[in-house]
């Protein structure tokens, strides 16, 4: 992983990732639903099928030789993780079904911590799944829920978040880039502020992991949660990342195999860090291929992949902004790889069909935003969500089928 990065060059990068190449109702294919999920390179899908054809075993269960090697190949992929993700030790890498998961685990357990009366902050930007388990926890736990306001461009605004910080907070949970307006969140300021007044800190990852260098020791946040499907990884998986010292406190998430020492009936005592959190058998194929999936990124300098997508979107964002009645939806200062916009007098659904008819993918609707969705007074948004893969030439095929949508609709 380490040393020599591969030169960036975008055409190399699409012959990789065989989906790229197929026809949409007989158009070439223009994926810009990135946020949504990425398409997957050939390294990662040769790994699925390697792992099916010749070495499905269970884990940390048998003497067996593919048992041994199915474990091998899980373990190693945790170490990948922790070497990218610059993670202190590879115990602090739970794998988990993807962000949503990861949040559940840290709102249930964590939340078991927590007492009445204490306070959680979230954004105004936040997806569903960094919303919905703080509800749920802060219901169960008598906890109260805190929203960090946003400005009309879609920016936190620091000094609210920062009156909201008190001695009863106890957990910041917070989006790096928000999946709807693609705003960066300054996340280690944030952590900062948070941990000077003694909360703890949840970066969701779901939507940075794949566009920039991520250093969960630089931002010295207590958790950092990710899928892998939106970093070129299969579905079903994800990580949370969390402070050995954190960790070690929390209580398990759920039951099962794997995440016990000694079981009878009268008594259970739980397994080590970090197999007391993955009960039952994992998505084994799914923890291997992340693992490809991560040195497969790993081959290309970041902040190269990073610049050529804040390019794309600038490109994009300039070209719909000189539209009569396009709203661009999120305007930060600090934002990458997203340009939601909305169409005067036009549902977003009906652009996203027209263009979907064209062979351009892109997401339509509330973008599991709804309170965003709420703040800005709008049904949905139509969301182009970029990757390392995407280019300018398909930004220009995108403008022109977006204008003749608008056309065609007016
Ligand atoms: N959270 C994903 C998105 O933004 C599904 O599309």
């Amino acid at each position: 992983m380490e040393g020599q990065k591969k030169h960036f060059n975008v055409r190399e990068i699409r012959e990789q990732f065989p989906a790229l190449r197929r026809l949409i109702y007989g158009k070439n294919l223009i994926y810009f639903d990135n946020g949504a999920t990425s398409q997957k390179p050939q390294m990662v899908l040769d790994a699925i099928n390697m792992y099916y054809s010749k070495d499905n075993a269970n884990i940390h269960r048998g003497v067996h030789y593919m048992s041994q090697k199915a474990t091998t190949g899980f373990e190693d992929a945790r170490q990948i993780i922790q070497k990218y993700i610059n993670a202190n030790k590879s115990e602090e890498i739970i794998f988990t079904k993807g962000t949503t998961d990861s949040i559940n685990l840290v709102a249930f357990s964590f939340g078991q911590l927590l007492n009445a009366g204490d306070e959680v902050i979230i954004s105004a930007m936040e997806h569903h799944s960094n919303i919905v388990p703080w509800q749920m926890m802060c219901e169960r736990r008598g906890c109260i829920l805190k929203i960090a306001p946003i400005n009309k461009k879609g920016e936190l605004i620091m000094a609210d978040f920062e009156a909201l910080l008190n001695s009863k907070t106890k957990l910041v949970s917070i989006t790096h880039i928000s999946n709807t307006l693609g705003t960066i969140n300054p996340i280690k300021e944030i952590t900062q502020k948070a941990h000077a007044v003694g909360a703890k800190v949840l970066i969701d990852g779901a939507q940075s992991i794949q566009h920039m260098k991520i250093d969960v020791k630089d931002i010295d946040c207590d958790f950092f949660a990710f899928s892998s499907h939106k970093v070129f990884g299969p579905t079903g998986v994800g990580v949370l990342y969390g402070k050995e010292a954190i960790l070690e406190k929390m209580p398990p998430y759920q039951g099962g195999g794997d995440m016990i020492a000694k079981v009878t009936f009268e008594k259970t005592t739980y397994n080590e860090l970090p197999f007391k959190f993955e009960a039952g058998t994992p998505h084994i194929a799914g923890v291997i291929c992340l693992g490809k999936a991560i040195e497969f990124l790993s081959q290309f300098d970041i902040e190269a992949v990073q610049k050529h997508e804040h390019d794309l979107m600038e490109y994009a964002q300039d070209m719909l902004s000189t539209f009569e009645g396009v709203n661009i939806i999120g305007e930060a200062k600090k934002k990458t790889s997203v340009v939601s916009f909305t169409v005067d007098g036009i549902h977003p659904f009906d652009i996203g069909t027209l263009l979907d008819k064209q062979g351009i993918a892109v997401r339509t609707g509330h973008h599991c935003t709804q309170p965003l969705m709420d703040f800005y007074k709008i049904p949905g948004t139509i969301r182009a969500s970029f990757a390392f893969y995407n280019t300018k030439e398909e930004i220009d095929t995108f403008i022109e089928a977006v204008e003749k949508s608008i056309n065609m609709l007016k």
